[in-house]
């Protein structure tokens, strides 16, 4: 089955104007420029924020939709890395079986390559919506943009499951981490969609008349990383309570007190994943010793220019051959939990690995805001995760 392009579900004038909307220059704002402007949610401010939007958002998802488009073309063209052309529509078909364990979409996207459907149909609700003038079209717009947020809810878990039918279907002589095209372009996909959602969420949770302290939108102008990895320690030790009947400690080194604006549901995020990965190294390792697992120590520290949050534990490490492929999205070493639950529908819940989108995801959100996610790895004995968040949040978004 050969995905459709875009053209044969979608009018000539659509595709024309996502062309002509692809090319234009998107306008990235950094986490300051988002704190300053929304500590004033006055009606003006938010007229001005959704305009932004309503000419901002179709130029972001038209170059996805462009890029979704001739991604299995350009796929296609390189036989040495894809045993077949229809490689690709496995990815698809992933994508397709999926949708239709966790949505109820599927006649709505039943032809063809429907996740870039989903694209174009943000981008023709987005471009049929008419100027923004005043408080009344702006509210609705952002019921409109709400909406659009939801459509893309479970584009992550789509994408995971469609990486893992494209894994399965490859030659297993091919090296993971040569698949640059993809990776390239997974990488590019979430980074713009962390971004779009980032600006959509900012605005709408501006709407909210009783918002949480020293909370603006979705930013904590007072967040405390100890906190929140706190938080987050606590939660990936559940899973592994869960998975294995027992969790090594976590300690946490850093002032409590200590606090500086950022996202807390995106460090959230980032600590979550480091922590499950070392809980996972320490478990596994101590499982078959008699040797107390050796605790994760996680240090919190507040430079200048950067938070620094070091995740370090005795779990192993890594080997220095697996290091180049640890950051790509089809590598992972435990076992895929697609692969232990034929019932899709149990696919969503939270697992501790498996998916190898860990890494690749939680480097890319630390990047969003200017910062960034090294891993150091000292074999037989542990692995060094560094998170650096960039304190002065000023850096400008990257738009892919
Ligand atoms: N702290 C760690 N100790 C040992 N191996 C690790 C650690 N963190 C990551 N890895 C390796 O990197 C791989 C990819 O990690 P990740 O992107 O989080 O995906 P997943 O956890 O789903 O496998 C893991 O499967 C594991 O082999
Ligand atoms: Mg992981």
């Amino acid at each position: 089955m050969a995905a459709k392009k875009a053209s044969e579900s979608f009018s000539k004038t659509l595709i024309e104007e996502v062309h002509k909307w692809g090319c234009m220059k998107q306008t990235g704002v950094s986490l300051r420029y988002m704190m300053e402007f929304g500590s004033k949610p006055t009606q003006r401010n938010l007229l001005i924020s959704g305009q932004f939007l309503h000419k901002e958002l179709p130029i972001r998802i038209a170059r996805r939709a462009i890029e979704l488009e001739s991604l299995p073309y350009g796929l296609s063209e390189k036989p040495a890395v894809l045993k077949v052309p229809s490689f690709f529509y496995a990815f698809l078909m992933g994508l397709l079986l999926f949708s239709v364990a966790h949505t109820n979409c599927l006649i709505f996207y039943a032809d063809g390559f429907f996740v870039r459907d989903w694209y174009l149909d943000s981008f023709r609700d987005l471009r049929s919506f008419p100027e923004i003038k005043d408080t009344n079209d702006e509210r609705e717009f952002t019921q409109m943009i709400k909406a659009i947020k939801v459509r893309h809810n479970n584009v992550v878990p789509m994408m995971a499951l469609g990486v893992q039918q494209l894994k399965k279907g490859m030659d297993p002589k091919i090296v993971y981490e040569d698949l640059d095209e993809i990776h390239q372009f997974l990488d590019r996909f979430y980074m713009s969609r962390i971004g779009i959602r980032m600006l959509i969420g900012q605005h709408v949770e501006l709407h909210n008349p009783n918002p949480p302290l020293h909370c603006v939108g979705y930013i904590h102008t007072k967040m405390s990383p100890v906190e929140v990895a706190q938080n987050a320690s606590e939660d990936a030790r559940c899973i592994c309570l869960r998975e294995y009947g027992s969790a090594p400690e976590v300690n946490i080194y850093g002032d409590p007190k200590f606090t500086f604006p950022y996202v807390p549901t995106h460090l959230h995020l980032m600590v979550f994943e480091l922590v499950k990965n070392s809980l996972r190294a320490v478990q596994e390792r101590s499982m078959d010793s008699d040797r107390v697992a050796p605790p994760i120590r996680i240090i919190v520290a507040d430079g200048i220019e950067d938070v620094t949050i070091k995740v370090s534990d005795e779990g192993g490490g890594i080997p220095r051959s697996g290091l180049p492929k640890i950051f790509t999205y089809l590598y992972s070493t435990a076992r895929n939990p697609l692969d232990e639950h034929s019932d899709l529908g149990t696919a969503d819940t939270v697992t501790m690995a498996g998916y190898g989108y860990g890494l690749p995801i939680s480097r890319l959100y630390a990047r969003y805001f200017g910062g960034d996610l090294q891993i150091i790895s000292m074999e037989g004995y542990g692995t060094d995760a560094y998170l650096h968040l960039s304190r002065l949040g000023d850096s400008q978004e990257p738009l892919p």
